[in-house]
């Protein structure tokens, strides 16, 4: 039984949560391989909306769920989520790797005054954290919550931190005031955390080699990915396939395939290059049709229409074999609807985006126009499947499917789990 990756393709917010909560159905772990609470993954199903951070999406169908190494851990997040999700009933089987890189509050601090306007981030705290995490002397991971050096290593790393966390505004009063406040709130977390936390390389890995059918859950897209993305305009982990196995401890012999997600346009938020961007009324009808704010910010996000060179370049980043191809449902209306099947840059012709920003601010999409589709009832269709969709909605997906040369899965025509719609292939990656 495989092991699939579910990745972002764009900008993030793809829906991979809605993805993830289709193939969990056939799942016995999902697990969550980078980034914190910046994520935002929407599951709709039985007509309850949940809006999940931090708890990987599985926690919708009741299946375990693990929090990887690579993830930056906000218990205060985690906590509340935990919370919420229990005050709605739900049974939660959730494991927090001991590798995970804690985040503290001051890291949430740090964000919002230094990069929060600069890049446009989440102000979540993540690039603090995980700036800690590669300096080594101010990291701290969730094991370091629980062993009896943690007052010691909370106060060496205060002690480096205390002029930046000064000069940010963050520590206005004494620094053994603000130590034993975080002492104190790390002695809630480790009374509320004990039970979750555990060696995520021994259930993950055990999970594979019992033959389980193991999902890895991507968050945010490629085009975020610090090392891969539109540099410094990321997130600062790794979102690409790969991901999965620093993140999640896995070989990368253990993944059978990848299923790349996208919507059905380009949206991005925050800052960074945007070749396909719109303005005006095609992109307000997306926006409000898709309704395109933020998950974890609420903020209106940019929008754009499909991008061939980026998706191609997401392709052989990740290993993309398979496509989920969401929101085909916003796109409805639209007389003729543009595709990017290359970019023009300083004359030259270019296939596979160029993933420097300098090459994306000066890229000119070309675009192919192809028909659009009028559904107002996509009901049917679902009952329906793939073959009874309008011919140009199975052109267009035909299209992109034929550009990025990858099978597709899965499309979604509306946000609730029932609004997924199969095709032959879906049985190429799940048990029979
Ligand atoms: P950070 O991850 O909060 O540091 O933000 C860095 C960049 O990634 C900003 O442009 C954010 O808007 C973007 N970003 C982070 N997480 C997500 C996500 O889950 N979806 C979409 N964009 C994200
Ligand atoms: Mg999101």
């Amino acid at each position: 039984m495989p092991a699939v990756v579910v990745v972002g393709m764009q900008f993030g917010d793809e829906s991979k949560g809605a993805v993830v909560d289709y193939l969990a159905e056939w799942a016995n772990l999902v697990v969550r391989y980078n980034g914190g609470s910046n994520a935002g993954h929407t599951v709709v199903a039985n007509g309850e909306e949940y809006k999940l951070h931090l708890i990987p999406s599985s926690v919708v169908r009741e299946k375990k769920g693990v929090l990887g190494a690579g993830v930056a851990f906000d218990p205060e997040v985690f906590l509340e989520e935990l919370r919420d999700l229990k005050s709605r009933g739900r049974n939660i089987d959730v494991l927090v790797s001991l590798k995970a890189t804690l985040l503290l509050p001051y890291h949430k601090g740090l964000d919002s005054v230094i990069s929060g306007g600069r890049l446009g981030t989440t102000k979540r705290g993540i690039g603090p954290a995980y700036q800690d995490k590669m300096a080594r002397v101010t990291g701290l991971k969730v094991a370091d919550l629980f062993s009896s050096n943690f007052p010691q290593r909370l106060k060496e790393v205060l002690e480096i931190k205390e002029s930046e966390l000064r000069n940010a505004g963050i520590l206005t009063g004494s620094i053994d005031d603000y130590y034993l406040e975080l002492l104190t709130k790390a002695e809630e977390w480790r009374n509320s955390l004990s039970s979750f936390v555990g060696d995520d390389h021994l259930e993950v890995n055990g999970a594979i080699a019992e033959g389980k059918f193991v999902l890895f859950e991507g968050a945010q897209g490629t085009m975020l990915d610090v090392d891969h993305g539109t540099y410094p305009f990321v997130t600062s982990s790794n979102p690409v396939a790969g991901g999965a196995c620093t993140g999640a401890g896995i070989s990368p012999l253990a993944i059978d395939s990848v299923v790349g997600v996208m919507k059905a346009y380009t949206t991005r938020v925050g800052k960074g290059p945007f070749p396909t961007e719109l303005s005006g009324n095609v992109a307000d009808y997306i926006r409000d049709k898709g309704g395109e704010y933020g998950t974890t910010t609420g903020r209106p996000r940019r929008v754009g229409w499909l991008d061939l060179p980026m998706l191609r370049y997401s392709a052989m980043i990740n290993g993309v074999g398979y496509l989920a191809m969401r929101k085909l449902d916003v796109l409805s209306g639209l007389d003729k609807i543009k595709i990017a099947v290359a970019y023009e840059i300083d004359g030259e012709e270019v296939e596979i985006a160029p993933p420097y920003v300098n090459e994306l601010e000066k890229a000119r999409p070309i675009y192919k126009e192809l028909e659009g589709w009028e559904v107002d009832d996509w009901k049917k269709f679902v009952k329906g499947g793939w073959n009874s969709l309008p011919e140009e909605v199975r052109n267009y997906v035909s299209f992109v499917e034929k550009e990025v040369e990858a099978k597709t899965i899965l499309i979604g025509v509306g946000p609730d789990r029932e609004m997924s719609i199969p095709t032959q292939h879906l049985k190429e990656i799940v048990p029979s």
